[in-house]
């Protein structure tokens, strides 16, 4: 569900929810705005808003962590969301080459989310496992050593993973 169709009542109710699952202490603020931003795919303003309400912080505050970590973004992100590290380790293994083949087979360079809003590809400085690299994560699974030949079976999975879900709601 995206804040734009969620009232503003549910929207309190619902980061409330949160906060309180981690207590409204200023040391569980990445983990809230991660679930925040699970919930949205995106940090919206208004559940920032609601963050700084609930936990009775500063609003600079709660920007000022949701803007510092790459991991958040306060821009819609697609349902899908790929992330290839371009960090040093992974750009010596070519990652560079993996970036251009999602970019061509999806039509939009990093940064960029597809027109259907089905695929979000951004690039980052390191994701903390060089060992694997190159390394993409996709929907939080991480795939190391990925290959251009790779690519396609891992957009397979998480297109395939999609259409899964899509039939079971179907379904229900
Ligand atoms: S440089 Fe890619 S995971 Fe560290």
């Amino acid at each position: 569900m995206t804040v734009a169709t969620e009232p503003k009542y549910d929207l309190q109710s619902k980061i409330d929810e949160i906060v309180g699952e981690y207590g409204a202490k200023p040391t569980a603020l990445i983990m809230i705005l991660q679930d925040v931003q699970k919930h949205y795919r995106y940090l919206p303003e208004d559940a920032l808003r609601a963050v700084a309400k609930s936990m009775k912080l500063p609003l600079a505050q709660i920007y000022g962590v949701a803007t510092f970590y790459r991991t958040f973004t306060l821009k819609p992100i697609g349902k899908n969301h790929i992330c290839v590290c371009t960090g040093t380790a992974c750009h010596v293994r070519q990652a560079v080459v993996i970036v251009d083949k999602l970019e061509r087979d999806l039509g939009i360079r990093a940064g960029e989310t597809t027109a259907n809003g089905e695929v979000s590809l951004e690039t980052v400085n390191c994701l903390g496992a060089c060992a694997l690299g190159p390394l993409v994560t996709a929907n939080g699974i991480y795939y190391g050593n990925m290959t251009v030949n790779k690519v396609e079976k891992m957009m397979s999975d998480v297109l395939h993973k999609k259409r899964v879900s899509e039939t079971t709601e179907e379904a229900a």
